[in-house]
């Protein structure tokens, strides 16, 4: 079969929220096929798949890497299985795209780049914004300073939702807290933007649970640059990302992490981008992966080992400011 147009069966694991929208997405694909999906009951497997016209339906992950028609699997379990569940398929040899954040700590990190080496299989945290055409186009501009030096940058997510200890997004036992789950996006955009801070300041509120329910943050560059970063369970925020150059001011406006609209202000004259999505956004991580993957290539050069494992340290160097332990 010519490799450059070999479809690419892939295998979803755990069939929460985010699988869902995942499969509306990669179903669209071209030389791709959402050919099995794994669930911790084969009821919910069963029902999963009949959305997406999958052809096998698992009632553990295990029987899924045990599928040796598989070529990658999605993984979409709470961030504390993360790093057990990848593990679970660079063992079978099945090359693994994990969602964010790409496990608990560096540690666990650590060990799942170690094991990908170690079987020379493809491994990428998916962290979907950095495939967006709006976020490369931002990207692009602030390194060509098309607007000049980058002075400060904002960037925030965070929405009320009411605390239900049943959710993943609250339930400490799952990684649970405003950090790990949204907090990440400002993150890792400051550090795409501009790389890791020489320091952090950070300050959080917390739920009875002890998952953080809201998370401040500065992080110090050099020069004097600053990034505020925000996260937060407990209030609407803007979840926009803005960029304050010399020259002129780009935003990404609401959702900055997903599929979005930029405006770009220079002399009070503002400029609107739209990047006409077709999708919810998930297509273009996958075709990344896919691409990867024809090339028997190991790593991505877009969302690096070397990236993730600084997002991880970033998030660990926080954690240990606000005193936020799992
Ligand atoms: N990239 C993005 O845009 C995005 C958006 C949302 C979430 N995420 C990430 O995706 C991951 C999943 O988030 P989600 O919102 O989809 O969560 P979710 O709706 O709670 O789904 C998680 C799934 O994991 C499986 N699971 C396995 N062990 C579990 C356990 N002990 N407790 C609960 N569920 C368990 C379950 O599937 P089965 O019952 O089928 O096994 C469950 O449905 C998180 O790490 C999150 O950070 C990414």
């Amino acid at each position: 079969m010519d490799q450059n147009t070999k479809t690419i069966r892939w295998g979803i694991m755990g069939l929460g929220n985010i699988a869902h929208k995942f499969a509306q997405d990669l179903i669209k694909i071209k030389d791709a096929q959402l050919y099995a999906v794994a669930s911790r009951t084969k009821e919910k497997a069963t029902e999963f798949a009949s959305n997406y016209g999958v052809a096998q339906i698992y009632g553990n992950y295990e029987d899924l890497v045990n599928d040796a028609n598989i070529d990658a699997i999605y993984i979409a379990t709470p961030h504390v299985l993360h790093k057990e569940n990848t593990l679970l398929c660079l063992e079978q040899g099945i090359a693994v795209l994990c969602e964010k954040p790409f496990a608990m700590n560096s540690t666990e990190v650590a060990i799942m780049i170690s094991k990908a080496k170690e079987k020379k299989v493809l491994l990428m945290e998916a962290l979907w914004t950095s495939f967006l055409p709006h976020y490369q186009y931002v990207l692009k501009e602030l390194k060509n300073k098309t607007y000049g030096k980058l002075l400060k940058m904002e960037a925030s997510f965070g929405f009320f939702r009411e605390f239900n200890d049943n959710s993943r997004v609250f339930k400490k036992s799952l990684g649970g807290g405003s950090l790990l789950d949204i907090g990440i996006y400002p993150i890792f955009a400051a550090l795409s933007v501009i790389g890791k801070p020489e320091s952090i300041e950070a300050s959080a509120t917390f739920f009875d649970n002890g998952a953080d329910s809201s998370c401040n943050m500065i992080f110090n560059y050099k020069h004097g640059l600053k990034a505020y970063l925000k996260s937060s369970l407990l209030e609407d925020l803007p979840t926009e990302a803005i960029f304050y150059c010399e020259k002129g001011t780009i935003k990404i406006n609401r959702q900055f992490h997903c599929p979005s609209t930029i405006t770009i202000t220079v002399d009070g004259k503002e400029e609107n981008i739209d990047f006409n999505y077709k999708t919810i956004g998930y297509n273009y991580e996958v075709e990344h992966f896919n691409e990867l993957l024809r090339q028997k290539k190991t790593e991505s050069s877009v969302m690096s080992f070397n990236f993730s494992t600084q997002l991880m340290s970033l998030l660990d160097e926080v954690r240990s400011i606000i005193n936020l332990k799992y």
